[in-house]
């Protein structure tokens, strides 16, 4: 028989804590697995932050992936409706509980009020319990249930048909709801030791547990560049727009903000070379060679001045998507690549050669689609090399060489 550990939770977000429960079970029981079990709509509580099921799932998998024996278990994501543990539990073991013995990982405090679960007595039948010792508010606890932790294990024993376990697990003092704290004020460093880096570096490059972008702002942002650009620019401008929100909704970024930097990429469209080259040297941004005798290429750096200064966008994502998006940077960040993408494929482009099979692959799979876009670029730029912005070759070699 296996022995499987099954750890239950929001994981909004997994955090070190989740994984040091998890690790002290998988070796104090000597379990074969540990099953991560995120729960898709729990009863009790609200999902915190409108972080996806997806992005929670996406979480667990980054967090997991290099540790021994761990798994994810998706059985309650995948279903529509809220459901029990004791619903999860049963379903578990009549699907597998001819060749594994299940151990359900709880907290102390879980523990204290486990005789208050809904049907705790037909999750005692599929499983035996382990309680993992955390950090805890004694006095809530005690208020849940008057009787100490020993007087409560031998009283639920003789309750509850089955081994209740008692594990000593290391205080780490880390709840989900004070990094969703830190993170929102943008105290990423705070959450260096209590994430794994995975698990950071995927809320960062989602954008997941920032202030919301209220779909007022593009109505207000869109009557203003109308009356800057020309209509055609203007025509341009919203393809990209809307197609920076599908991308973005397809690869798990915000929509609205990815709205916002498509609408405001080309805001710098509307200047003279000579303004360009003004503000570039008034506000001391670096002018290169080539976008001195080429100066609309400096659209985009100028583009991402003007959008903070005329339009109030201090998001250092939106301004950096902005600033990059006439010749690509290497490792681009998403919103990078989403706008980046969205500029060549939004539905007025009709000029670009594999236009349908870049549209595709760009809604398949990012980078596949940002490639094929960066090939066709240095290879039609290559017609007039000394019209060719190092930073595209640049950018191309980066994405070549990651290819490999
Ligand atoms: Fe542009
Ligand atoms: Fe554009």
């Amino acid at each position: 028989m296996k022995k499987i550990g099954i750890l239950g939770g929001t994981f909004n977000p997994i955090h070190e804590g989740h994984l040091n429960i998890a690790r002290c079970a998988r070796d104090f029981l000597s379990l074969d697995e540990v099953w991560f079990l995120p729960a898709g709509t729990p009863p009790h509580k609200d999902v915190a932050e409108h972080v996806s099921a997806w992005h929670r799932k996406n979480m667990v998998n980054a967090a997991i992936a290099s540790e021994r024996a761990f798994l994810l278990c998706d059985i309650e994501l995948e279903k529509k409706t809220p459901c029990y543990s004791w619903e999860t539990l049963e379903e578990l073991h009549a699907q597998y509980g001819q060749n594994a013995d299940f151990y359900f990982i709880i907290g102390e405090d879980s523990f204290a009020m486990f005789d208050q679960w809904v049907h705790p007595e037909r999750i005692c039948a599929v499983c035996k319990i382990v309680v993992a010792k955390r950090p805890l508010d004694k006095a809530a606890i005690k208020k849940a249930h008057p009787m100490a932790f020993n007087e409560r294990i031998e009283t639920y024993r003789q309750k509850f048909s089955t081994e209740f376990i008692e594990m000593p697990v290391e205080v780490m003092d880390i709840s989900s709801s004070y990094i969703r704290k830190c993170l929102q004020a943008g105290e990423m460093e705070t959450n260096l030791s209590m994430l794994p880096d995975a698990v950071l570096s995927y809320i960062a490059e989602h954008q997941l547990y920032q202030a919301d972008y209220p779909l007022s702002l593009i109505d207000t942002l869109q009557k203003k560049v109308k009356r800057e650009l020309k209509p055609e620019r203007f025509e341009h401008t919203l393809g990209v727009m809307y197609t920076a929100g599908n991308l973005a909704s397809v690869h798990g970024y915000p929509q609205i903000k990815a709205m916002v930097a498509g609408l405001l990429h080309d805001c710098a469209k509307c200047l003279s070379d000579e303004k360009r080259l003004d503000i570039c040297h008034k506000q001391k941004i670096t002018v290169t060679d080539i976008e001195n005798r080429h100066p609309h290429l400096l659209h985009g750096k100028v583009g991402a001045y003007l959008a903070k200064k005329k339009y109030d966008i201090t998001d250092p994502q939106v301004l950096h998507a902005i600033a990059v998006h006439t010749t690509g940077c290497p490792d681009m960040n998403l919103l990078d690549k989403i706008i980046y993408i969205a500029d060549y494929i939004e539905p007025h482009r009709d000029k670009a050669p594999h236009l349908e099979e870049i549209r595709r692959k760009s809604f398949a799979d990012i980078d596949a689609g940002l490639f094929m876009i960066l090939e066709d670029s240095v290879q039609y730029l290559s017609q007039s090399p000394s019209d060719m912005d190092p930073m595209t070759l640049e950018t191309y070699e980066y994405y070549k060489n990651l290819q490999k």
